[in-house]
This record gives structure tokens, C-alpha cells and sequence, in this order.
């Protein structure tokens, strides 16, 4: 693709994916019309982001539990509880942190766990909020020890506990804070450390989307960017995207290319079929390196099963990126289990890639750990 994604400095963080900023520049995410990650193509169209919880789409559990969280501190005339949100990437977790800021009429200033590489820019943003405002920090797991432990005191007491001097004469002076709310945001929350977890009042996790929820993202999306996309064709793409309306939107922009270029710019499920088919993207969502790792467990490791560093290895990729990016789908779908001993297919997968399941004769152990040893975040 060849596109230049930032003139920021890259970084490797410590999933092994090299990052430009907040953007994911690994080699999978590059490529991929199907990666969950935000790229540049992703900048938000005026209106495209739902700035009200009433237009927000999906999420039902999170949405109904925020519009308590938010009319209880406008009642009480307070700041709202810090908020963590978890969940895979691409399902909505800074969209929720501006909705929760503009429900409260509110500023909202945004950093990311990478960016803070002192604890005196944690100490400049949090004495520049206003009363109320909400700091939005992604990838929260990813702050640094000595910056974190900052957080701590700001979070608990909205206060700044700072040294002035040096050596013996050295001393400790508070500043006060006005209160402020922190939305912090992971896709990894078993990342988080448990002081900083407990001191989010309030934690939601995001679930991929449902059918319905989908297909209602990309009918508002086509009608904010002016895209005539009938309901099938809307569905089509809506199948597709894995539960993930960053995805849906990402390919609802591709489709109308092929719609503008190939179909006089309308989108019905012909269009939308054939677009998909010309990115390799299949009927479920699948595309060509979901489909290598399935291949791979069950053609070359008899279904599994197999270690995540072998799958990587053989597939000359980082094992992170495997897990990340390319698996949870491949769970949410039940084509792929973790198990203590590696990667196992499910009939599920063989099915889709029509090759016969194994015999019971060849019978593999159990997939599942026991549920005393399952972790509490995945
Ligand atoms: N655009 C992207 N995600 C959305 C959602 N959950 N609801 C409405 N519009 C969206």
C-alpha cells in the first residue's frame, strides 16, 4: 500500500506490533480491509461518530448502565466515576468516552498510555482539565509504572503529590486538583495492574456486535456519508465485519468504490458481493490470514493441538498478532479453541474450509481449561 501513516516516531510496544503513534503499522494490519486496529483511512467523518447515547447503536448493557452513571452525577451535581472500558479494538470504546463527556457537557482531551512518557505529562495534562472534564486515555495498560503511580493519587484524591527540592531537604507538596473523570480504554485488561484497575469506579466490557446492531451501523453510516446502499446490500457488508463497526465502516467505504467505479454508485448485495469477493473476504468475514491459520492447524498440525509460537513461525508473523488480531474472531466464531496444550480447530472450522472432520477415534483432549483456572479477564 505504500502509504505513509504518520511522521511520528515508531515504537515497538510490548505486543511486538510496531506502532506509528496510536496506529498500528504491523504487516497484517497494513494490509488487512479486516483489521480491527484504527488507521489512518479511519478519521471520522463529521457526524459518522454518534455523539449522543440515543444514536449509539448496540452495546445495550454498557449504554444502559452509562445513562445511570451519568444522570445519578447530574443529579448529584457531580463528576462522573472513572470509567474503564475493555473489550477488543474497533467496537466503540473512545466513541463512548466523547458520548460520555458530551452527555455531561464537558470537555474532553485525549492521550494514550504510550504517549505519557513522564510522570510531568501526566502532571502538565491533569492541571490543565477543567472542572469535570474527562481525560480519555487508550491503551491504559500501557502507562508506565513510575507515570501510573501519579495517576493514582490524581485519581483517588485529584491531587499531585510533587518533590520539590533535592537530597535531604527534599519535600513533598500537594496540589489540589479540580475533580475530573478518567475513561481509560484496553483491549488487554489482564494487562492492568490491580491498583489502577480498582480505582476505575466503573468497568464495562464491549462485545462484538450482533447481526441487527450491524446492520443498523452501516445504514446510518451510508446515510452520513451519502452512500445509497439498499437494505441487502447493507447486510452483505454487515455479515462481513465481524462484529466490528470500525470494520463495517471500512468496508462500506470500499464498497462504494467498487459501486462508483463497476454499479452507478448503488450498493445492493450483487455489489456488495462481488466488492467483498475482490478484497478475499469471505461470506462469514474470513479473509486470507484467518483462513492460512485454520488451514494451517488442521492441514499441516492434524487440527491441533498447536502452540500460538508455532502457528506464528510457521506463518513468519508475531505471535502477538496472531493472538490479537487475528484469533479473536476465530474464537467469537467457535472455529478455534484455546487450550492448555495450543490452538485446537473446531468441527466448525473444518466445515468451513470443507475438509471432513477427524474421526472420534482420533479423539483430541478438552478444550476448555477447568473454570477455577479460566482468568478473569481473557
Ligand atoms: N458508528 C460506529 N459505531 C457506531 C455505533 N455503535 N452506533 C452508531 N453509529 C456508529
Amino acid at each position: 500500500m505504500g502509504r505513509a501513516v504518520s511522521s511520528r516516531p515508531a515504537s515497538r510496544g510490548e505486543r511486538g506490533i510496531l506502532r506509528v503513534g496510536n496506529i498500528c503499522a504491523n504487516v497484517i494490519e497494513r494490509e488487512r480491509p479486516l483489521s480491527p486496529e484504527r488507521r489512518p483511512e479511519d478519521a471520522v467523518e463529521p457526524g459518522l461518530r454518534p455523539r449522543r447515547l440515543e444514536d449509539y447503536i448496540g452495546q445495550d448493557r454498557v449504554c444502559a448502565n452509562l445513562r445511570i452513571l451519568i444522570e445519578a452525577a447530574q443529579a448529584r451535581v457531580e463528576t462522573v466515576d472513572h470509567v474503564l472500558f475493555y473489550g477488543p479494538p474497533g467496537l466503540g470504546k473512545t466513541t463512548l468516552a466523547f458520548i460520555l463527556a458530551n452527555e455531561m457537557g464537558v470537555k474532553v482531551k485525549t492521550t494514550a498510555g504510550p504517549a505519557v512518557e513522564r510522570a510531568g505529562d501526566l502532571a502538565a495534562i491533569l492541571t490543565n482539565l477543567g472542572p469535570g472534564d474527562v481525560l480519555f486515555i487508550d491503551e491504559v495498560h500501557r502507562l508506565r509504572r513510575d507515570v501510573e503511580e501519579v495517576l493514582y493519587t490524581a485519581m483517588e484524591d485529584f491531587a499531585l503529590d510533587i518533590i520539590v527540592g533535592k537530597g535531604p531537604s527534599a519535600r513533598s507538596i500537594r496540589l489540589n486538583l479540580p475533580p475530573f473523570t478518567i475513561v481509560g480504554a484496553t483491549t488487554r485488561p489482564a494487562m492492568l495492574t490491580a491498583p489502577l484497575r480498582d480505582r476505575f469506579g466503573a468497568v464495562y466490557r464491549l462485545d462484538f456486535y450482533d447481526a441487527a446492531a450491524m446492520r443498523a451501523i452501516v445504514v446510518r453510516g451510508a446515510e452520513v456519508l451519502g452512500i445509497d446502499v439498499d437494505a441487502r446490500g447493507a447486510d452483505a457488508i454487515a455479515r462481513r465485519s465481524r462484529g466490528t463497526p470500525r470494520v463495517a465502516l471500512r468496508l462500506l467505504r470500499r464498497v462504494r468504490d467498487y459501486a462508483q467505479v463497476r454499479a452507478a454508485g448503488v450498493i445492493d448485495a450483487a455489489v456488495a458481493d462481488e466488492a467483498l469477493a475482490m478484497l478475499e473476504i469471505d461470506d462469514l468475514g474470513l479473509d486470507e490470514i484467518d483462513r492460512r491459520v485454520l488451514a494451517l492447524i488442521v492441514e499441516k498440525f492434524a487440527g491441533g493441538p498447536v502452540g500460538l509460537d508455532t502457528i506464528a513461525a510457521a506463518l513468519a508473523e508475531e505471535p502477538e498478532t496472531i493472538e490479537d488480531v487475528v484469533e479473536p474472531y476465530l474464537l467469537q466464531l467457535a472455529f478455534l479453541e484455546r487450550t492448555p496444550r495450543g490452538r485446537v480447530a473446531t468441527r466448525g472450522a473444518y466445515a468451513h474450509l470443507g475438509v471432513p472432520y477427524p474421526e472420534p477415534s482420533e479423539a483430541r483432549p478438552p478444550a476448555q481449561a477447568p473454570a477455577d483456572q479460566q482468568p478473569l479477564f481473557r
